[in-house]
């Protein structure tokens, strides 16, 4: 049975980060400063780790579906969106990226903060290694998001992932824009060694 092992604070929300769950960092906190939702809005937070971004999305939003492969962040993730009072507002489910939805479901706004790391076959086989290993070239996980997640976007809706320069952010652009979605970037942050984190906004 998985337990707390570690506490984090983002601004008055607090989450506890269960073992083997993705412990809120620098990409997630990029996400969260520059996420915006409308009131009423229906969001779907893939990867949703310890529900940092859906628990956010939820103040202002009509109702959040957080999915998570990893069957800990599920139930981590559930834990905190009560004690951060929005469980009412939000649905959980293990499954692996949108595979699970209905193909009529859609959403005002879509959210990943993707694995994205170039990385060997076996970082994948750890849930934690799950996080970021995006494999060979980073992209696996991200492509298949990007195809998975158009169906289900309404009219005047956006999607918002999150990656690294590391992995190809002009792949990324091609194609969402080969899905005639809008690309922009919604935020950047530099860190060491040339790598960029990049919060990509993609609209109908
Ligand atoms: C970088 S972490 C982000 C966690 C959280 N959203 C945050 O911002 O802190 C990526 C999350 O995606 C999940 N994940 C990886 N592959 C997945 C897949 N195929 N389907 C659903 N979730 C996946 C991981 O388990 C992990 O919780």
């Amino acid at each position: 049975m998985p337990f707390p092992v570690k506490r984090v604070h983002f601004g008055n929300y607090v989450f506890n980060i269960w073992e083997n769950v993705y412990e809120p960092a620098e990409d997630s906190f990029l996400f969260a400063e520059n996420l915006d939702v409308e009131k009423g809005a229906q969001v779907l937070d893939v990867g949703t780790g310890c529900g940092i971004l859906g628990i956010l999305a939820a103040e202002k939003a009509g109702n959040v579906v957080a999915f998570d492969l990893n069957p800990s962040a599920v139930r981590c993730a559930r834990e905190n969106s009560a004690l951060n009072n929005v469980r009412s507002k939000m649905a959980f489910m293990q499954a692996d990226l949108l595979t699970a939805l209905n193909e009529k479901a859609t959403f005002d706004l879509i959210l990943f903060n993707a694995p994205y790391l170039p990385s060997a076959e076996d970082e994948a086989e750890s849930w934690i290694g799950r996080s970021w290993a995006g494999g060979i070239n980073g992209r696996q996980v991200i492509d298949r998001f990007i195809s998975e997640a158009s169906p289900h976007l309404k009219p005047n809706s956006r999607i918002l992932l999150m990656q690294s320069t590391l992995t190809n952010v002009e792949e990324t652009i091609r194609k969402f824009e080969e899905r005639n979605l809008k690309v922009s970037f919604k935020a950047e942050r530099k860190l060491p060694f040339f790598e960029t984190l990049t919060l990509i906004e993609a609209k109908t």
